[in-house]
């Protein structure tokens, strides 16, 4: 497994991550240890969870296994979220001192830690200003309960606006991103990536396998596989994923990879790590044998020439 510094950071985390959105709400705790003591195994060191996920399951999880894994947590950088609908009524969610406060003990707790490696901000509130929630993220990483803070969803101004408010109050700044991107969904290419490489923000990109259509397992006019992700969807969303112009995508992408001697999921980690910008690529794996092939496949480094030639196939697409 290889490292990169997330942003301009000193922090390490594998180009290869593991996304936990399904621990709890496809997998079960022993499920969840299978998959997090095979990333271990591997190298994998940045595990993405957030408080929301299954409600806390996700993160109670982890901290179960990391627990039966004494002498790990160490080794591990556990990257949390805040801010989402936690519950009703005031301060269930959003950006406000008295929902971090609160939230980030929750979050230790289930953990099973006393600190958090980064903290991230779910999604902007634009009810709370930025620099009431940056002031209590410093604090939170003063006192050692965080380590690094980062945020997600934001666009291009907000990540200019809050690397500017944290510079000018002397706070904490983000050092990471983490808006959705893979070969289907690169609208984060024109004012996304940029932002971050002015303000030193490294990138997570979520559903980076399109939710497992980059995996190739799933085929125009074909039945959806059972037991997948998008066979427990609805037929709306399935339909948003498995469309004619992400298949005439993958159409193009799956014989590109193949003339290469890869695959098309190998080609979609190779792809996004071949942008600097990109720290780790946080999939989430339903067991440890594709969690051991997604970290092969940071193994295969594009060359300037083949990224451009990938970059060419998409940009004719309809997909972008
Ligand atoms: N910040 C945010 O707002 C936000 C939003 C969403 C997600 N996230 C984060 O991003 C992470 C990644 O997103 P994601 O897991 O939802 O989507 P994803 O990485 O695009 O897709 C993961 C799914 O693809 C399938 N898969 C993975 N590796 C495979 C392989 N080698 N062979 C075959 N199938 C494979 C698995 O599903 P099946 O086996 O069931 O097909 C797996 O659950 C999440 O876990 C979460 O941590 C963040």
């Amino acid at each position: 497994m290889k490292y990169r510094h997330l942003g301009n950071s000193g922090l390490e985390v594998s180009e290869i991550g593991l996304g936990t959105n399904n621990f709890g709400s496809r997998m079960d705790p022993d499920q969840a240890a299978g998959v997090l003591n095979a990333a271990i195994d591997l190298g994998i060191n940045l595990i993405d969870t957030a408080d929301i996920y299954s409600h806390g399951q996700s993160e109670d999880y982890i901290g179960r296994a990391l627990g039966d894994k004494s002498g790990k947590r160490e080794s591990v950088i556990l990257a949390t979220k805040f801010g989402m609908d936690w519950e009703d009524g005031p301060h269930g969610q959003g950006g406000s001192r008295k929902h971090i406060m609160r939230s980030v003990e929750g979050s230790l707790k289930r953990l099973q830690t006393d600190y958090i490696d980064l903290y991230q901000f779910h999604r902007p509130d634009p009810n709370t200003p930025i620099g009431e929630t940056l002031r209590a993220l410093d604090d939170l990483v003063r006192d050692g309960k965080v380590r690094y803070i980062g945020n997600s969803n934001f666009s291009a101004w907000q990540i200019a606006d809050a690397s500017w408010t944290a510079a000018t109050e002397r706070l904490a700044q983000f050092v990471s991103a983490q808006p959705e991107y893979s070969m289907l969904v690169r609208n984060i290419e024109t004012e996304i990536i940029p932002a971050c490489d002015r303000f030193g923000l490294g990138i997570l990109p979520y559903f980076p396998l399109a939710m497992g259509v980059l995996t190739g397992k799933y085929k125009r006019g074909a039945d959806v596989p059972e037991g997948t992700r998008l066979s427990t969807m609805p037929a709306a969303r399935q339909e948003s994923r498995l469309n004619d112009g992400n298949f005439s995508v993958i159409e193009k992408l799956e014989p590109w990879a193949k003339d290469h001697g890869h695959t098309l999921l190998e080609l979609a980690f190779a792809w996004q790590l071949a942008t600097p910008t990109i720290s780790s690529v946080i999939a989430g794996a339903s067991n440890p044998d594709q969690l051991a092939q997604n970290a092969a496949a940071s193994d295969w480094v594009l060359t300037a020439e083949e990224k451009a030639e990938v970059d060419a196939l998409l940009d004719g697409s309809p997909a972008r």
